[in-house]
C-alpha cells in the first residue's frame, strides 16, 4: 500500500507561502491538495489528520464504507458542548435521534415556515435606517437566530437576543478550530459563565413547554415540542437529552445559514450585474405580502446564485471523522482513531471536475444552460449519505426567502473591501460585509402589502 504524501522540502514553502499571500489556512491546504494530490496527511505535533478530495473518496466516507468513520471523538469542544446532541452521536443512538427529529425538518414542514423566514427577515430589516451602511454578516446572523428559535422551537426571540448574542458567539468560538486541535485538553478558560448563560436559557424554554403542556395537555409541532412530548413516553428523553438537541440545531442551524446569507450578498456586492438581475427576478415575483412556495422556486436566478455561493464558499468547508478501525481509502491505510477529513471546499475547486473553479459563474446551474448537473458527490455542500445535512431544506427555502426580501426591499451597495475565508465553526467573510442599503421605491409591490 502506498503511504501518504506528506509535506517536506519545497511543497512546504510553497504551502507556507499560499498561507501568508492570501492569509488563510485555506489556501494553505489548496496548495497542499496542488503539490500532493487527492490524499494527503498533515503531520503537525499533536494533529495527524488524514485529508481526502475528490467525488471517490467523498462517496467511500459517506455512503459505501461509512460504518467505517465515527463522528464522536471524546475530548473535541464540540462533543465536549454537544454532549448527545445528534451531530455527534453515532450508531443506534444518532439514528433513533435522526428518525424522531427529521419529520419535523421535511418540506411540508419548511413550507409551513415560510411565514416566519419572511417575518423574521422583516423584523431586522425594519431595523435598517434608509441610506444607512449595515454590516450583512451581522445583520444575517440575527434574521437566521430569529428564525431558527422562532421556527423550530416555538419561541420568539426577539427579547433575548442582545442579552445572549455574546454566550451564543462565545459557545460557537468555542468549537472553532485552535489551540486545542495540537494540545488536545488544553486548558479553555473564560467560557464558562457564556455557556451557563446559554444552558439557562434553553433548560428554561424546555421548563416552560412542560408546563404549558401540563396546563394545555397540548402541543405544536415544532421540534421542542416534538421532543417534549416524545419525553413523555419515554423518559431517556430527559431536559439534558432535550438541551442537546436544541443547542445542536441552534449552532449547526444558524451559524451555516448566516454564512451563506452573508457570502452570498458578498458575492452579489462584487458582481453588480448579478446583483442587478437578482434584484429584478425578486421585484418581479414577490409581489406578494408573504411569498408562496411556488413563488420562492420561481426565483430561478437566486437558486443558481445560493448554488454557486455555497460551491465557492461552503460553510461547511470539512467534514470530520474518526477512523473505526484499521481501515483504507483510494488505497491508502488510515490506522484506527486518525482523523479524517474529507474537504467539501477543496472538492468544490477542483479543475478535475470544474472548469474555472475559482471563478463565480452562477450559469453553471442555470438548467436551461446545463444539461447535466455536476458529478455525484462533487458537488456536496451539505453533506451526503445518511448523515448528510438533516437542515438541507429548510436552509436553502430560508434562504431564497431572506435574500427574496432583502432583494426585493433594499437597494444594496457593497462597501466592504477584500473579505478572507474565516475559518471558525463555519467558513465567514472576515472582517464583516459592510453594504449600503437604500429602501427601493418601487410601487409595484407596495401597493399590494398594503
Ligand atoms: C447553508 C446551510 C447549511 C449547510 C451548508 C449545512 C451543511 C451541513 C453538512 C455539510 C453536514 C454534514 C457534515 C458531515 O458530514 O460531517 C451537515 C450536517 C448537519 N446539519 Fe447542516 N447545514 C446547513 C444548515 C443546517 C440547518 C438549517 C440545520 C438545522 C435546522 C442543520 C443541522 C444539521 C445537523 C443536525 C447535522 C448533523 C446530521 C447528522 O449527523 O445526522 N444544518 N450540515
Amino acid at each position: 500500500m502506498p503511504s501518504l504524501p506528506t509535506l517536506s522540502g519545497l511543497p512546504g514553502l510553497a504551502v507556507l507561502r499560499a498561507m501568508g499571500r492570501d492569509r488563510s489556512l485555506l489556501a494553505g491546504l489548496a496548495a497542499m491538495h496542488k503539490h500532493l494530490g487527492n490524499a494527503f496527511q498533515i503531520t503537525l505535533p499533536g494533529f495527524k489528520p488524514i485529508v481526502f478530495v475528490g467525488p471517490e473518496s467523498n462517496r467511500h466516507i459517506l455512503v459505501s464504507n461509512r460504518d467505517d468513520f465515527l463522528w464522536r471523538t471524546e475530548g473535541d469542544p464540540v462533543t465536549a458542548l454537544l454532549r448527545h446532541g445528534l451531530l455527534v452521536e453515532d450508531g443506534e443512538s444518532h439514528d433513533c435521534l435522526r428518525g424522531l427529529m427529521e419529520p419535523t425538518l421535511q418540506r411540508a414542514q419548511v413550507n409551513g415556515h415560510i411565514d416566519g423566514f419572511w417575518s423574521c427577515t422583516g423584523a431586522v430589516t425594519d431595523s435598517w435606517a434608509d441610506g444607512s451602511a449595515v454590516d450583512m454578516l451581522v445583520e444575517m446572523r440575527k434574521v437566521a437566530l430569529l428564525i431558527l428559535m422562532e421556527t423550530l422551537f416555538a419561541v420568539d426571540f426577539r427579547p433575548d437576543l442582545a442579552r445572549l448574542w455574546r454566550p451564543i458567539l462565545r459557545s460557537i468560538e468555542y468549537i472553532s478550530p485552535g489551540a486545542w486541535l495540537v494540545w488536545p485538553g488544553a486548558p479553555r478558560p473564560g467560557f464558562q459563565k457564556d455557556l451557563a448563560e446559554l444552558d439557562d436559557y434553553l433548560y428554561g424554554i424546555i421548563q416552560a413547554r412542560r408546563a404549558s403542556y401540563t396546563k394545555t395537555g397540548t402541543l405544536g409541532d415544532d421540534l421542542l415540542s416534538v421532543l417534549v412530548g416524545h419525553s413523555q413516553t419515554h423518559p431517556e428523553m430527559n431536559d439534558d437529552l432535550i438541551r442537546d438537541q436544541l443547542l445542536t440545531m441552534l449552532i449547526a442551524g444558524h451559524d451555516t445559514s448566516t454564512a451563506l446569507l452573508a457570502w452570498a450578498l458578498y458575492l452579489l456586492g462584487t458582481h453588480p450585474d448579478a446583483l442587478n438581475e437578482a434584484s429584478n427576478e425578486a421585484r418581479r415575483v414577490l409581489t406578494d405580502d408573504l411569498p408562496t412556495p411556488e413563488q420562492l422556486r420561481e426565483l430561478t436566478f437566486l437558486d443558481t446564485i445560493l448554488k454557486e455561493t455555497l460551491r465557492l464558499y461552503p460553510p461547511i468547508h470539512v467534514g470530520n471523522r474518526r477512523a473505526a478501525g484499521d481501515v483504507e481509502v483510494e488505497g491508502y491505510p488510515v490506522p484506527k482513531d486518525n482523523r479524517v477529513m474529507y474537504s467539501i471546499y477543496l472538492t468544490h475547486r477542483d479543475p478535475a471536475h470544474w472548469d474555472d473553479p475559482d471563478t463565480f459563474c452562477p450559469a453553471r446551474f442555470d438548467r436551461a444552460q446545463t444539461k447535466s448537473g455536476p458529478p455525484a458527490f462533487a458537488y456536496l455542500p451539505f453533506g451526503g449519505g445518511p448523515r448528510n445535512c438533516i437542515g438541507a431544506t429548510f436552509a436553502q427555502v430560508e434562504a431564497k426567502a431572506v435574500l427574496g426580501k432583502v432583494l426585493r426591499d433594499f437597494d444594496l451597495e457593497l462597501l466592504s473591501g477584500r473579505v478572507h475565508e474565516h475559518m471558525g465553526a463555519t467558513l465567514e467573510p472576515r472582517p464583516g460585509v459592510k453594504m449600503r442599503v437604500r429602501r427601493t421605491t418601487s410601487i409595484f409591490w407596495t401597493e399590494r402589502e398594503q
